[in-house]
């Protein structure tokens, strides 16, 4: 299986357009070592030439062109992608679909929850019915059953609703429900090898812990490395857990949390600009690699 990752960035991606944090400003100005981010997408391959996208980031053009495997050229309009996953509707997640339109229909798979998001609060599919009929959504279970898509027979889907947020714009966004936000596990049912995706994840609930214990490779939630990261940096009055992102530092922070599995290799993604662990000479950065954890950059391969 080969996973690619076209943005590890957060929403706003980094350095964010209207931020001089240290990290945005430092960025542009060369002060930190440090690489920019796109915002938050991965593509997955059984045989390198059909992917399944994951999540359709405001910054999907800049990320197709970066990946060459994603134009295959075999006819006068052509793509790679042959099906997109949501793990949620959140708009780091979704808005770039408006710019996949040349090429609709396209096969989407997303949870009730997600699709109710989509087609309301913002209600994307129900537009984009108007070019060639729009996506043709399946269903994605959360009941602990698995499933597949046509085009990459060799990767099996499960995915698990996780403790975090529907967006702000959702309908039931102070009202959580099953299936706002998922992980998946993605397995190569010829390498038996698994990735565990959860780019959202506000906390490690007892029933992903065989998820995580399993895993060859862990890609979750990087956003804050504090809780009162944005607050204290005078940004807003919004707190990592509130958002539904568990930050990395501190009591049962994800560090703690993944010092319990020994198995995967353990990487972070959706890398907010405030984090620190965005600059490579930090102490938060070092901290990071003492604890055998890799932060995930844009363009990053991971084959499994
Ligand atoms: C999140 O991950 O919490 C959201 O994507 C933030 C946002 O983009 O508004
Ligand atoms: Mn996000
Ligand atoms: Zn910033």
């Amino acid at each position: 299986m080969y996973i690619h990752v076209l943005g590890s960035g957060a929403g706003g991606g980094f350095p964010q357009w209207n931020c001089n944090c240290r990290n945005c400003a430092g960025l542009r100005s060369g002060q930190i070592r440090a690489q920019a981010r796109t915002q938050s997408s991965i593509a997955v391959s059984g045989d390198g030439l059909n992917w399944v996208l994951f999540n359709t980031s405001p910054d999907i053009r800049a990320q197709l062109a970066a990946f060459p495997a994603m134009q295959p050229a075999r006819q006068i309009r052509d793509t790679a992608i042959a099906a997109i996953i949501y793990i949620d509707s959140q708009i780091d997640h979704s808005t770039g679909l408006l710019m996949l339109r040349e090429g609709l229909p396209i096969d989407v798979y997303c949870t009730d929850m997600v699709f109710q998001d989509l087609t309301t609060g913002f209600p994307i599919f129900s537009m984009l019915e108007h070019w060639n009929g729009g996506v043709q959504r399946h269903p994605v279970p959360i009941d602990g059953s698995s499933f597949t898509i046509p085009q990459t027979p060799e990767l099996r889907f499960t995915a698990i609703s996780l403790s975090s947020k529907a967006p702000p714009y959702s309908p039931h966004r102070h009202d959580p429900h099953d299936g706002d936000n998922i992980g998946v596990k993605i397995e190569d049912l010829r390498t038996g090898k698994n990735v565990f995706y959860a780019p959202g994840l506000g906390a490690i609930e007892p029933k992903l812990v065989p998820f995580l214990e399993n895993a060859d490779c862990l890609l979750v939630d990087g956003t804050f490395w504090r809780d009162d990261e944005m607050v204290v940096q005078n940004i807003a009055n919004k707190w990592g857990r509130e958002l539904g992102h568990l930050p990395q530092s501190g009591d049962g922070g994800m560090i703690e949390a993944l010092r319990a599995f020994s198995k995967p290799r353990k990487i972070l993604i959706h890398i907010n600009n405030t984090n620190p662990i965005l600059d490579e000479d930090s102490p938060e950065r070092a901290q990071l690699v003492a604890e055998g954890i890799e932060v995930a950059f844009d363009g990053m391969d991971v084959c499994l």
